[in-house]
């Protein structure tokens, strides 16, 4: 049990990093975060002090510009680092394969030698499912083959976990913890923080919150001919603060070891997207209308984890169920109709 460390959270006031950064506070740790603002809001950075009981040490930069990151690590000295930093848009990423790949692998490169310079020894980075390509065996277990993914932005991570892979063969005494992360949603039960993509949302929830919120016109369900329970999609979809807290038991584990160790962070549970709406409408208190579309290029039919390595060895297990993750998100999107201040 690690306590007390300070933890440098690289695109610390994004959806995922500003839950982590809270969970962290929560724990007895203390938080850096370094972010370039470019897909979030550093009006978030009050709302972490809020829910985490300090403040936060926030540099607005961006990871891949060694020479600002090489200070914040001589100013800050943090003994481990959570690597969030990243662009994130599946569609983009297939229009601009050459920026995903830039921006996603060079700020895990600068972050690895950085750290070596400095000594530090631990990082946690945040990876996706989406590694694992269109596996149709299921559930997805870590030593299932990866790499055949189906967008850009999905090799960027499947890519950064090979370079950290080697780096931990290369330099004996980094410890590395690469979370496969399933569908986060959700929000933190407070409603002070949650998702606020920029423009359009992609994914789903989002999309039905703010749908729910009034701030779309339709709501679309991609196909309804798949080979599932009710002919829509399957997802583990798993609460933000799960996911967060998986962090914090990542960092448990990998302090005082030294490896390479990857996870599934997932429920093991799957929804699907009509399941999905079900809840939502629940908790929304209305039903939400949708019409049927084409399926949507490159989704899989069903995608769900075996969590049970992380269960094991990090001693993690998802809690909250989809009525709380559409709870808690309707909490979150009904107290700030446009997300955070821009
Ligand atoms: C889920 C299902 C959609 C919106 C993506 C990324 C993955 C990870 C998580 C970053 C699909 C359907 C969606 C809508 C719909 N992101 N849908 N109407 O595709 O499983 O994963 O987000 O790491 O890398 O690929 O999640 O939420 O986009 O879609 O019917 O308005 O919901 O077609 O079937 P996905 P999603």
């Amino acid at each position: 049990m690690s306590n007390n460390l300070k933890v440098l959270l690289t695109g610390g006031c994004g959806y995922i990093g500003s839950h982590t950064a809270v969970e962290l506070m929560r724990a007895g740790h203390d938080v850096v975060i370094a972010d370039d603002l470019v897909n979030s809001s550093r009006s978030v950075l009050p709302r972490i002090e809020e829910l985490g009981g300090r403040k936060p040490a926030f540099y607005e930069i961006d990871v891949c510009d060694m020479e600002k990151l090489d200070g914040l690590f001589a100013a800050e000295k943090p003994d481990a680092v959570i690597h969030f930093a990243g662009l994130k848009c599946v569609p983009e990423s297939v229009e601009k394969p050459t920026l995903y790949y830039r921006n996603n692998l060079l700020s895990t490169m600068n972050l690895l030698e950085v750290m070596a310079a400095h000594g530090v020894k631990y990082i946690v980075f945040s990876s996706s499912a989406t590694v694992y390509g269109e596996s149709d065996v299921m559930p997805l277990r870590e030593d299932m083959p990866t790499g055949a993914c189906t967008n850009p932005y999905g090799m960027t991570k499947h890519m950064s976990e090979v370079i950290i892979r080697d780096t931990a063969r290369a330099r004996k005494e980094l410890g590395a913890v690469l979370l496969r992360y399933f569908n986060p949603i959700g929000a933190d039960e407070s409603g002070r923080i949650g998702e606020d993509p920029l423009g359009i949302p992609n994914n789903l929830l989002p999309y039905v919150a703010q749908f729910a919120a009034g701030r779309r016109e339709r709501l679309f369900v991609n196909g309804n001919d798949y080979p599932t329970r009710d002919g829509t999609c399957i997802r583990d979809f798993i609460h933000v603060t799960d996911l967060a807290k998986a962090h914090v038991k990542a960092l448990d584990f990998i302090v005082g070891r030294s490896g390479c160790e990857v996870f599934n962070i997932g429920t093991g549970n799957g929804y699907s997207v009509l399941e999905v709406i079900e809840a939502f409408s629940k908790a929304c208190g209305r039903e939400l209308k949708y019409e049927f579309a084409p399926r949507r290029a490159g989704d899989i039919p069903t995608c769900y984890a075996d969590p049970s390595k992380a269960e094991r060895l990090l001693g993690w297990k998802a809690e909250r169920g989809l009525a709380q993750m559409c709870e808690d998100t309707w909490r979150w999107q009904s107290a700030n109709p446009m997300g955070y201040e821009k």
